[in-house]
């Protein structure tokens, strides 16, 4: 039996109607391979993990070294050095005085880890959320997840929890435009912790870029504003950087774009280059609030998984990220030039290598142009190019890449795009 076959009878996928028919079978950079040879240019990484390139060498090295000597023991009842090392290089890498990391799998259990600790410390226990927000499959991060569509047939969800506005320039909510925005969306913000919760409220968690959302940029000032309203209110922030963080946006993390230093913040995805690795860091009086039997993963903080973060950060850090900022910078910008040329597109957003494209079905209407974005996509894929599909609506192309990918590769997939979204023009 074929694996395909095999995935067809015995895998439970409940994602998608279809897994694309690649067979994921090696790696190289930018590029991933299907098992007939078949070459593709990786715009999406594995939903943004790979940040550091498939089959990275020193990552590799590091892991496998870190294999030879063990593999597990249980990072919460003995001491691992890899984990020590992870933790004391997260200190350095995040904003502020972030200090004490938990580590776990995936990014739903560190947001649960997250607010766990976040109700520890406060002693309050309601959220606040945005509504076009992706935060994971679990119960709590589906409860705070304002994307109606992810929600389907999982309720009812947590109590206890509100949504503000999605901070959505080309959508905005109050129906203004950049210019004469008064950041009404961060305003509303303290309204709906007064309004709409009981006064515990605890934390406001959001994704400085908003990833599944369809790579929605929140205006520059909005995290300032709204850090100041939770100061006020006495609400902790915590900003979800499992899809943003590791220079996915040319920065370390997304935040730092926004001068903002969060109480906590939440990683997974890019932080091992695919090993699978999640954490959140706090300041060390919010980590203090744990008490003894509050917290543990039995495989969080895998001693291989946390030597690959270790390597990979430091790769990272080599003037990759940098060099990614410019390289995104460059590809937006031939975005919105062809933005001018083709009515299609509505919007191009962006930070570093997460860009989106946002397609629309009518200018005059901004409705959404899904059959686009679904029509793109497997354009792409018949051209060799891998791209993601969010926004609540799947109109938005997401192009996200291993940091690595070269200026010739983007050209590639600049053109492939492009093609794609004229194809569908001539037949819609
Ligand atoms: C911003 C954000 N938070 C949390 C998650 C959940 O991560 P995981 O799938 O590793 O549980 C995701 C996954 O896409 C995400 O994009």
């Amino acid at each position: 039996m074929g694996v395909k076959e095999q995935y067809r009878d015995y895998v439970m996928t409940g994602f998608v109607k279809r897994v694309e028919p690649v067979v994921a079978d090696h790696g190289d950079g930018a590029l991933l391979y299907d098992a007939d040879g078949t070459e593709y240019i990786d715009c999406f990484a594995g939903i943004s993990v790979t940040n550091a390139g498939h089959h990275n060498r020193k990552v590799l090295d590091a892991a496998m070294a870190q294999a030879e000597r063990l593999v597990h023991a249980c990072s919460y009842v003995y001491h691992v050095e890899s984990v020590g090392a992870l933790a004391e290089k997260l200190a350095e890498i995040t904003p502020g005085d972030l200090q004490k990391t938990f580590f776990g799998n995936g990014g739903a259990e560190a947001i649960e880890g997250a607010f766990r600790l976040a109700k520890r410390f406060s002693g309050k226990n309601e959220f606040l959320a945005i509504e076009s927000s992706f935060h994971g499959r679990s119960y709590a991060t589906l409860s705070v997840t304002g994307n109606s569509g992810r929600k389907k047939g999982g309720g009812p969800y947590m109590p206890g929890v509100a949504f503000v506005p999605t901070p959505y320039c080309y959508r905005c909510f109050a129906e203004t435009t950049p210019d004469k925005c008064d950041m009404l969306c961060a305003r509303r913000v303290g309204e709906v912790a007064r309004l709409h919760l009981s006064g515990s409220v605890c934390a406001f968690i959001a994704e400085p870029v908003m990833g599944e959302g369809g790579i929605i940029v929140p205006p520059d000032d909005y995290f300032k504003r709204v850090k100041e309203i939770l100061d006020e209110e006495g609400i902790l922030f915590i900003a979800d950087e499992v899809q943003s963080g590791f220079g996915r946006t040319g920065k370390m993390f997304a935040i730092e774009h926004y001068g903002v230093v969060p109480d906590i913040i939440t990683m997974a995805k890019g932080i091992a280059d695919g090993w699978p690795l999640s954490a959140f860091t706090a300041r060390a009086e919010i980590a203090d609030a744990f008490q003894i039997g509050d917290h543990l993963s039995t495989f969080g903080g895998n001693p291989v998984s946390c030597a690959a973060a270790v390597a990979s950060i430091a790769f990272l850090q080599d003037g990759v990220i940098a060099e990614s900022a410019r390289k995104g910078a460059e590809l937006k910008a031939r975005f919105e030039e062809l933005q001018r040329a083709q009515p299609l597109i509505g919007d191009v957003r962006g930070k570093g290598l997460m860009i989106g494209v946002e397609l629309i079905a009518d200018p005059a209407t901004k409705a959404y142009g899904t059959a686009a974005g679904a029509f793109v996509r497997q354009y792409c894929l018949e051209h060799n190019l891998l791209i993601g599909v969010g926004g609540n609506f799947g109109s938005v192309l997401r192009i996200q890449p291993p940091l690595v990918i070269s200026d010739a590769q983007l050209d590639t997939v600049f053109g492939t795009v492009a093609d794609g979204i004229a194809a569908y023009a001539s037949v819609s």
